[in-house]
């Protein structure tokens, strides 16, 4: 059934994926050939079989990487087919999800288990309010941005990057979230210097909130302690904001208009198993804005 170019291309990106798995942060990939492209095209035609890979040129690169978290450190012979050919990729924290995620929920309070103390407060959306839509979501953090709805009816919003531990908090034995919760933190909120709507609002709790989960950084983790569950977060927060900046698409989407539409075109793009009014989800509508974002920053 597979087509020769997808017989090529899918085992390449699973062992790539493998290899990533393997890599701590920082550590590297290196691909090379001293004979380069050409060679390796002129062995493939003799001998598909035998010689079943092509050396990748710069695009089969960018789309075998594009939902791993690796970065192109260094590259000769990518473009030209007789140059000997090395390619070093990087492990970074943070992958773009292949299928990026909306939430929109009302805040529930937290479970007072000292986010505050940790430093970290956050805006917590429980899975229930989203039906079972989050169930096959893996544990995990994730990064992305965030909008809290203060007043109704209000233009021009912040959006801020946000870090989220999806999951059930396993560090606290014991006192494990009950079901899987979304546990947002604004990365750069502050009340003190934030707009006077925000100001007189208080704090987000209760309040709508908006979610979009652009990127993948790391697994849920039981941590042996508060200290050292609070300095991954800082960690977490750090590599979030720098992924805000410089990874595309996820920089690219903070402009997406379900972050920045007025609360009454969001129906517009809510899907039917809606629990309620507050509460809307949506992952199936985002290649279009993904594939133009990508093409302006080529
Ligand atoms: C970025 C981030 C990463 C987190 N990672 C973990 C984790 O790996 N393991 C864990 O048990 N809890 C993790 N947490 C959840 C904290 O345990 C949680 O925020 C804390 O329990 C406070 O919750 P509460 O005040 O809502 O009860 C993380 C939280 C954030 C914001």
């Amino acid at each position: 059934k597979h087509t020769a170019s997808r017989r090529l291309i899918l085992p390449c990106r699973a062992a790539l994926e493998k290899a990533t798995g393997l890599l701590r942060e920082d550590g590297l990939i290196i691909l090379s050939h001293p004979l380069g492209r050409g060679f390796l095209r002129r062995l493939h035609e003799k001998d598909p079989i035998r010689v079943p890979h092509l050396l990748p040129d710069a695009a089969m690169l960018t789309s075998l990487t594009r939902f791993l978290p690796l970065d192109l450190e260094y590259c000769e012979g990518l473009t030209s087919e007789e140059d000997p050919f090395i390619v070093v990729l990087r492990r970074r924290p943070v992958a773009v999800m292949e299928r990026p995620l909306f939430l929109r929920g009302k805040v529930a309070s937290g479970f007072g288990r000292g986010s505050k103390k940790l430093g970290f407060p956050t805006a917590n959306l429980p899975s229930s309010e989203f039906a079972n839509h989050l169930e096959d979501l893996p544990v995990g953090v994730y990064c992305g941005w965030a909008v809290v709805e203060y007043s109704p009816g209000e233009t021009d919003r912040t959006v801020y990057p946000m870090v989220a531990n999806i999951g059930y908090s396993p560090t606290f034995e014991g006192q494990e979230n009950t079901e899987k919760i979304v546990e947002a933190y604004l990365i750069g909120y502050n009340p003190r210097a934030a707009s006077v709507e925000e100001m007189s609002a208080g704090d987000f709790y209760g309040k709508p909130l908006r979610l979009l989960i652009t990127g993948r950084q790391r697994p849920e983790l039981k941590f042996d302690g508060f200290l050292e569950l609070r300095a991954r977060i800082a960690t977490d927060v750090e590599d979030a904001a720098h992924a805000s900046e410089a990874i595309e698409p996820i920089r690219a989407l903070k402009d997406h208009p379900l972050l920045r539409c007025a609360e009454e075109d969001l129906p517009l793009f809510v899907g039917v198993d809606q629990v309620s009014q507050d509460c809307c989800w949506r992952e199936d509508f985002l290649d279009v804005f993904l594939m133009e974002a990508e093409s302006r920053a080529e």
